[in-house]
Parts: structure tokens; C-alpha cells; sequence
């Protein structure tokens, strides 16, 4: 049985009052909650503050990004070390954002997702496709493509260190939700993916995230389906009243 994963995504949203604040009520609306993994992942100047509110508590601290070199000169980059240095212990890599506005390519994204494990974070590696890609038919091979390049040379035991999120690009901050039909079908992809990869332990233990307008409203039929093992929220993480819902999901 896979344990669920609510992650909150806050992008490029809050200052510190606002984080804290915010870090402050899902602190105090989730110390009941523990039977389901709960993440937050701020901004990177704003995440010694949230350390401050969550350490101890039943939420854990993510980045948003990193770079995969240890330290040296790549002027605006932010390391593993440096990340875990201020308490974040997960980090979500190759977001589509990252992939569309910055360019980043399965390589890049490969050498991110290698470097945060032995470094000692858990990453959350995205995977999805573009309204265009989905239209045309190209959904399949372009999840298949994304989720065996990022893990390409990872080793089995590694691999159980990584969660996936499929997010559908055309549903991120849209509106539009994948119904969980066909959400479920990708991520029965996923498995299948894993599967010929590694083995069968690993397409089942691996942990696989929805992501793209998950609200209130569509969280319990999303998570009613097999193959999916919790959320990747943006919008609907910056307000504790709708996230605390989405974390308490039936
Ligand atoms: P959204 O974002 O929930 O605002 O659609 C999800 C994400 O980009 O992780």
C-alpha cells in the first residue's frame, strides 16, 4: 500500500509574513494528520522561515528547484547541500515551468534529479505533456520519454527514492483538471514504464502524484483511483483553508 503525498507547490507566491503565516495554519490544521505525507515547498529565501514553523511537525519542507553541481561559480543557482543546510529535505525537479520558461531538457533534469539523491534529497521528478502534444495524439511517447530519460542510470534502490507527478501542462493553472480517468490511465503508464525499467516492486512501491488544478472539489475522485497516490497543488496550496481540505481528502 503506498503511502499518500500532498505537496503544495507555492511557485513564485508569498513573502516571508505571508509563508509563515501560511506555514502556521497547516501546521496547526494537520496535527492530527498521520497517515498521509504533507509537503510544502516555498520559495528558496523564504524556507528558513518556514523551517522554523514546520520542524517537529507532521509537515515536510521542499525547494521548488537546484542545480546539480556541489558548489563552485553558476551565479544564481542553489545546491542540494545548500538546501538541506536550511531544512528543506525534498525538492521538486523538472517542473514544467522549469521546462517551457527555462528551458530546461530531460538531461539537465537527469543530472538534477542523480545529484539530489546522493545528495540526500527526495525528488519529485514532473513529467507531461503540452496541450499540443495531447491533441496530436503524442501524450504517451512524450510521458514515456521524460520519465526514462530523467531516470536514466539510476540504479533500482535509488529509484525508490524518487515519487513522480504527472502534470498535464494544458491543465497546470487553467482550470482544467485531466479527469481522474484519464489521469489514472497515464499514470498506469507510469507504472508500466517502471516496470520495464526495473521490475515490478519498483512500478508498484514508486509513489506517483497528480498535478494540474487540483482543488477541493476534485481531490477525493482523483484520489479514489488506483494509480494515483496523492497531489502536486499549486493555486489551490496558497490558501490554508483549501489545502487543508485537499490534505484531509476521503
Ligand atoms: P496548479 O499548479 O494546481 O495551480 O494547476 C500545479 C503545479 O504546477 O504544480
Amino acid at each position: 500500500m503506498r503511502r499518500a503525498l500532498i505537496a503544495g507547490n507555492w511557485k513564485m507566491n508569498l513573502d516571508r509574513g505571508g509563508a509563515e503565516a501560511l506555514a502556521r495554519a497547516l501546521v496547526e490544521g494537520t496535527s492530527e494528520v498521520n497517515d498521509r505525507d504533507i509537503l510544502i515547498c516555498p520559495s528558496f529565501p523564504l524556507i528558513p522561515a518556514v523551517y522554523a514553523v514546520v520542524k517537529g511537525s507532521n509537515v515536510w519542507l521542499g525547494a521548488q528547484n537546484m542545480y546539480f553541481e556541489k558548489k563552485g561559480a553558476f551565479t544564481g543557482e542553489v545546491s542540494a547541500d545548500m538546501l538541506k543546510s536550511v531544512g528543506a529535505e525534498w525538492v521538486i525537479l523538472g517542473h514544467s515551468e522549469r521546462r517551457h520558461i527555462f528551458k530546461e531538457d530531460d538531461e539537465l533534469i537527469n543530472k538534477k534529479v542523480k545529484s539530489a539523491i546522493d545528495q540526500g534529497l527526495k525528488p519529485i521528478l514532473c513529467v507531461g505533456e503540452l496541450l499540443e502534444e495531447r491533441e496530436s495524439g503524442k501524450t504517451e511517447d512524450v510521458v514515456k520519454r521524460q520519465v526514462v530519460e530523467g531516470l536514466k542510470d539510476i540504479s533500482v534502490s535509488d529509484v525508490l527514492k524518487v515519487t513522480i507527478a504527472y502534470e498535464p501542462v494544458w491543465a497546470i493553472g487553467t482550470g482544467k483538471t485531466a479527469t481522474p480517468e484519464d489521469a489514472d490511465s497515464i499514470h498506469s503508464l507510469i507504472r508500466s514504464i517502471l516496470k520495464d525499467m526495473y521490475s515490478e516492486e519498483v512500478s508498484q512501491k514508486t509513489r506517483i502524484l497528480y498535478g494540474g488544478s487540483v482543488k477541493p472539489e476534485n481531490i477525493d475522485s482523483l484520489m479514489a483511483k488506483e494509480n494515483i497516490d496523492g497531489a502536486l497543488v499549486g493555486g489551490a496550496s496558497l490558501k490554508a483553508e483549501s489545502f487543508l481540505r485537499i490534505i484531509k481528502f476521503q
